[in-house]
C-alpha cells in the first residue's frame, strides 16, 4: 500500500477517534459527576492518545493528520441511551480497525493498530456494562436549559479551548522544532484542562455545554504557527479578564482568573519560543558577519 494510502485511510481513523472524543466528554458532562463519568473521561483521554499517535504515524509518513471530526451520534435521551451510542461507536471503531489492519502491510503501522484495537475492544465492552450500570443507578440527564449570559461566556470560552487544543496539537505534529512541539503539547493539554473546567461549570450552573469549535489555524512554519497562537492568547486573556470583572460568583470569579493566568502564561512561553526560533532562522543571514567582539 502506498504512503498516501495509508495516510488517508489513518486519517480516517483520526477523524472517528475525534468524534468519539467528543461524544464521550458530552456523555461525562452531561451525566454530572460520578464513577461513570470519570471512568468515560478515561476512556475519551484514552482516545486522545490513539489520535496523537497516529498523528505522528501521518506525519512520519510525510501527512498532515486531519483536523475534521468524524460521524458522532447524539440521538440518545438519556444515559442508558448515551451509553448504547458509545457501545455502538466503539463496535465501529473495532470494524474499522479489523479492516484497516488487514489493508496495511508495514509492520510498525499494524502493530499500532492492533495495540489501539485492543483498547476498542476493552472500551466496548466498558460500555456495554455501563449501559446496565447506568439505569441500575438511575442515571440522569443534569444538564438544564439556563441560557443567561454567564453561560453564553463559558460556552463561548468551551468554543475558544476545543479551538486551540486542535490548533496547538496540529502545530505540536507539524513543527520541526523540537522544544516548540514539546510546549505546544504541554500547553493543549492545558486547554483541555481548561475545557473540562468550563463545561462543569456550565453544568453546575444549570446550563448546557456546547462543546464546538472554530477554524484552527493551520500553518505549517513554526514562526507562522507561533504568531498565529500567540495571537489568539492575548485576544482571550484579554476576554477572560472582562470576564472575569462582569461575574458576579465568586468561584466562577476564580475559575476566569485561573484560566486567564494560564494563558498569560502561554503567551509567554510562545513568545520565548518565538524569539529563539526567529533567531534560528536569522542565523543564515549573519553567519558570514565578522565578531564584532562583545
Ligand atoms: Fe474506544
Ligand atoms: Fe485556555
Ligand atoms: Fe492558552
Amino acid at each position: 500500500m502506498e504512503n498516501e494510502q495509508i495516510i488517508k485511510l489513518l486519517n480516517q481513523d483520526i477523524q472517528d477517534e475525534h468524534g468519539a472524543i467528543i461524544q464521550y466528554l458530552t456523555h461525562a458532562y452531561s451525566m454530572g459527576e460520578g464513577e461513570m463519568s470519570c471512568e468515560i473521561e478515561a476512556f475519551a483521554r484514552e482516545e486522545m492518545r490513539h489520535l496523537d499517535w497516529l498523528a505522528e504515524t501521518i506525519v512520519e509518513l510525510g501527512g498532515q493528520p486531519s483536523l475534521k471530526r468524524g460521524t458522532m451520534n447524539m440521538s440518545g435521551k438519556t444515559p442508558p441511551e448515551w451509553m448504547a451510542d458509545d457501545v455502538k461507536l466503539e463496535q465501529g471503531a473495532i470494524d474499522n480497525y479489523t479492516e484497516h489492519i488487514k489493508l496495511v502491510d508495514d509492520p510498525k503501522i499494524k502493530r499500532l493498530l492492533k495495540r489501539i484495537l485492543a483498547d476498542e475492544q476493552a472500551h466496548h465492552g466498558k460500555f456495554e456494562h455501563f449501559v446496565e450500570k447506568a439505569k441500575r443507578e438511575g442515571q440522569k440527564d443534569v444538564r438544564g436549559d439556563r441560557k443567561d449570559s454567564v453561560t453564553k461566556t463559558l460556552n463561548w470560552g468551551i468554543e475558544h479551548e476545543y479551538t486551540v487544543v486542535l490548533q496547538y496539537l496540529f502545530h505540536s505534529y507539524m513543527t520541526g522544532n523540537e522544544e516548540a512541539k514539546k510546549q505546544l503539547e504541554d500547553q493543549a493539554i492545558n486547554e483541555m484542562q481548561h475545557l473540562g473546567w468550563l463545561a462543569e461549570e456550565v453544568v453546575d450552573g444549570g446550563g448546557s455545554p456546547k462543546i464546538e469549535h472554530t477554524s484552527p489555524d493551520q500553518s505549517t512554519r513554526t514562526t507562522d504557527m507561533l504568531k498565529a497562537d500567540i495571537k489568539i492568547e492575548k485576544e482571550v486573556a484579554e476576554a477572560y479578564d472582562k470576564a472575569a470583572k462582569e461575574v458576579d460568583d465568586a468561584g466562577l470569579k476564580e475559575l476566569l482568573i485561573r484560566i486567564r493566568d494560564n494563558e498569560k502564561y502561554h503567551i509567554e512561553v510562545f513568545n520565548d519560543l518565538l524569539e529563539d526560533e526567529e533567531g534560528d532562522e536569522g542565523l543564515g543571514e549573519i553567519v558570514n558577519i565578522p565578531d564584532s567582539g562583545g
